[in-house]
């Protein structure tokens, strides 16, 4: 998208138009997780899950948990928060799968999509409102 707009101003004043209209109807993104959650999402983290993705989430012998690699699976606007959620608290970590508290796997989660640049509010996330959530496409 970044490369088509920028094409655009090249080219014409027609590019300005459509990369305007393409940032402004962006959809406000769901908030799903505490600052607190966030908080305690990253000691979690950092305990349990930084050894294999990296200590800045960049990924190491697991796969990075941030930007455009993890983004194309699961920031695309059609995955259920859910389905991420599966994955980290019945596979994560990879040596020892779901021995982490529920809790912790929601903290967890919180401080990945922070590091996306989901926001904070005050909803507090639980695995009920997982279930109904769709992750947003990448902000
Ligand atoms: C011992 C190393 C290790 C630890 C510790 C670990 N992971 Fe992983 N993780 C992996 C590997 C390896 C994969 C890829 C698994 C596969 O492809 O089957 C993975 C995959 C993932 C994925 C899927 C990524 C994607 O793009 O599909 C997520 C999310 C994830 N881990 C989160 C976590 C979280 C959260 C923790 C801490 C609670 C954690 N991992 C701890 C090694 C680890």
């Amino acid at each position: 998208m970044a490369g088509l707009s920028i094409a655009g101003l090249g080219v014409a004043a027609g590019g300005w138009i459509l990369a305007l209209a393409a940032s402004s109807s962006a959809p406000a993104a769901p908030q799903i997780f505490t600052k607190s959650q966030v908080k305690a999402g990253q000691q979690v983290f950092l305990a349990h899950c930084a050894v294999c993705h990296g200590y800045q989430l960049q990924g190491k012998i697991g796969p990075a948990l941030k930007g455009p690699a993890f983004a194309d699976v699961w920031l695309t606007g059609k995955q259920n928060a859910d389905s991420l959620f599966y994955v980290i608290s019945t596979q994560m970590p990879f040596n020892a799968p779901g021995s982490l508290k529920t809790s912790q796997y929601l903290e967890a989660l919180s401080y990945i999509l922070s590091q996306n640049g989901l926001v904070p509010g005050k909803t507090a996330m639980t695995v009920a409102l997982l279930k109904k959530t769709t992750l947003p496409k990448a902000p």
